[in-house]
């Protein structure tokens, strides 16, 4: 199973990837965890570019869509042991909400593993910046209110749980939890 934590930046996303990876372990699943951009040479590039002040114009915009789908590529043959469970941080739906024309970044990403279950963290735009190091040119307001609410008219196109990220840490945990347990038949009296 091919589980996917997508929202704008400062959502929580890591710490909770890393809960749920923890649980499901503790209920006798063997879990992988994945982070995008990775830490290939092409997920290093990316890092640099978000930090450029134009990144949010056309042509750095249109460049990050092209590496973007080139480092998740990378990753994807690690993602098919049938065995165990695979949550990543972001995937291709990053760029679909972050980066445009939505048709052609479908076309870079058409080879790209679809997921079994996309988990979106809503969280507050204001109180998410907040949270960023304001070190890439994305963790803006303006630009993730657009990015925000792009994430919830793609929820529509894959089976999805929408998940209030503006609750404390372990109300948002004990939320998701019950949320994938019914796609993995955890009994809901073994959630905390
Ligand atoms: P993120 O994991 O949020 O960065 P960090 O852990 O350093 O805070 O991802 C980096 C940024 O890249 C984030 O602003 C979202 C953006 N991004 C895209 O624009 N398109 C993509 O396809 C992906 C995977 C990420």
């Amino acid at each position: 199973m091919y589980i996917v934590f997508e929202g704008i930046d400062g959502a929580g996303k890591s710490t909770q990837v890393q809960l749920l990876k923890e649980w499901l372990e503790n209920n006798g699943f063997r879990v992988e965890t994945l982070v995008e951009p990775t830490d290939s040479e092409v997920g290093k590039l990316i890092r640099k570019i978000l930090q450029r002040p134009d990144a949010t114009t056309d042509s750095v915009q249109k460049t990050l869509g092209l590496l973007f789908a080139a480092d998740r590529m990378l990753i994807m043959d690690e993602i098919e042991d049938k065995s165990k469970i695979f949550i990543s941080d972001r995937s291709f739906i990053s760029s679909l909400a972050y980066q445009e024309p939505k048709e052609w970044i479908e076309i870079l990403n058409k080879y790209v593993k679809k997921p079994d279950l996309l988990i979106l963290l809503d969280s507050d735009v204001k109180k998410s910046v907040a949270r960023t190091s304001g070190e890439d040119t994305f963790e803006n307001e303006e630009f993730l209110i657009k990015v925000k609410d792009n994430y919830l008219k793609l929820a529509e196109n894959y089976t999805t749980e929408i998940i209030d990220a503006s609750n404390g840490i372990n109300k948002v945990s004990s939320d998701i939890k019950k949320a994938v347990a019914p796609y993995l038949g955890i009994c809901p009296d073994c959630i905390q």
